[in-house]
């Protein structure tokens, strides 16, 4: 049996007291959790926990997460729809912020303009536009992720890229502060938003053009079975590297007879080479692993260096939170 003064007698755990701190610090609508399994909220579905996990219920209490984590020390980061995402198996320590809160989730038509929230899920953007008829945005209708991610990694499919339909973005640094910026004053390239590595994005203006409903129905469609027609539908996070100039990653893996190739519950896809998979009981570590054997692979027998598309964060579970804290 346990003592009462022992139980006093024990200290806190960081994150409960930073948790706890944080939320006197924000509106009572901003869900704060500890321990939150990121492996689900992912699409790969591997990784541990976030130590703290926020979803902010406004701009004003997501500065204030900003700056508490700078007075504290604390690693943050930006979570989307974590369709890009592959999270070690240690988890992340620190503060994960999700701008899924419906205060960033919003879509408005303003004429060949669509507001949107950062949290806005591309695909509702792609079927929004096309139900007022605005053409081409239909190659996000695909793509499994927010806005903000997508702004992010300027996230493409089908020749299209995000920062192409970009008229201005909305961002916050990481002091809080927020104002507005047109794609011209921003480092954008191929799969990679570079001023988005220091700025949170909380929201975008995108344009298209008028077109009729049934036209923009047939591309959406079409892109659609392209997509399901090359691309597996188990779990993964999309494409694992970027294509390097002048080829396609896939289809180099694909040549040198690499699909199928396994570490663990880790697969290369039969469908399309660049996809990994997770066939229900991959860790991080086994796709790390497999990422690993695919780059030195394609190194060795074609000279070719692969970049991985795929973002990485937290810990390996050699440090878990157990080990480095055993009480
Ligand atoms: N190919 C093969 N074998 C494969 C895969 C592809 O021979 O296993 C060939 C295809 O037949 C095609 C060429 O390689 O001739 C290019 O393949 P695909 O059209 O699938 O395009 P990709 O360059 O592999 C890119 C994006 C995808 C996006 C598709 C469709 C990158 C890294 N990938 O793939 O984006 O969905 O185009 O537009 O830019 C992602 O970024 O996560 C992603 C999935």
């Amino acid at each position: 049996m346990i003592s009462l003064p022992t139980i006093l007698e024990e200290p806190m755990p960081a994150e409960k007291n930073n948790a706890d701190k944080l939320a006197s610090l924000v509106s009572g609508a901003t869900g704060i959790r500890r321990d939150e399994p990121l492996a689900k909220r992912t699409t790969l579905r591997v990784g541990g926990p976030a130590d703290i996990y926020v979803e902010p219920a406004s701009e004003v209490d997501l500065a204030a997460v900003l700056i508490f984590c700078a007075g504290r020390g604390l690693n943050f980061f930006v979570l989307g729809r974590g369709s890009n995402l592959l999270v070690r198996d240690g988890g992340f320590r620190g503060v994960v912020i999700c701008l899924a809160h419906a205060a960033f989730s919003g879509i408005e038509m303003v004429g060949e303009r669509m507001n949107c929230g950062a949290g806005a899920k591309l695909k509702n953007v792609a079927v929004e536009a096309k139900r007022h008829g605005l053409a081409g945005l239909e190659f996000l209708e695909g793509i499994p992720g927010s806005v903000g991610g997508a702004l992010r990694m300027n996230a493409g499919a089908m020749s299209g890229a995000t920062f192409d339909v970009v008229e201005s973005v909305r961002l916050m640094d990481f002091a809080g502060h927020v104002f507005e910026l047109t794609p011209e004053k921003m480092a954008i390239e191929y799969r990679c938003c570079a001023t988005l590595k220091n700025h949170i994005a909380l929201g975008a203006v995108l344009k298209g053009r008028p077109d009729a409903r049934e036209a923009i129905e047939q591309r959406m469609n079409d892109y659609s079975q392209k997509r399901w027609a090359a691309q597996p539908a188990k779990p993964s996070a999309g494409c694992a590297f970027k294509n390097p100039a002048g080829h396609s990653a896939g289809r180099l893996i694909d040549e040198l007879g690499l699909k199928g190739t396994r570490v663990g519950g880790a697969v290369v896809s039969a469908e399309h080479g660049n996809f990994i998979v997770n066939d229900g009981t991959a860790t991080a570590r086994d796709v790390l692993q497999l990422m690993e054997i695919l780059k030195q692979r394609v190194k060795a027998e074609r000279g070719i260096e692969l970049h991985t598309e795929v973002e990485i964060i937290g810990e390996d579970s050699c440090t878990t939170k157990k080990q480095r804290n055993p009480d």
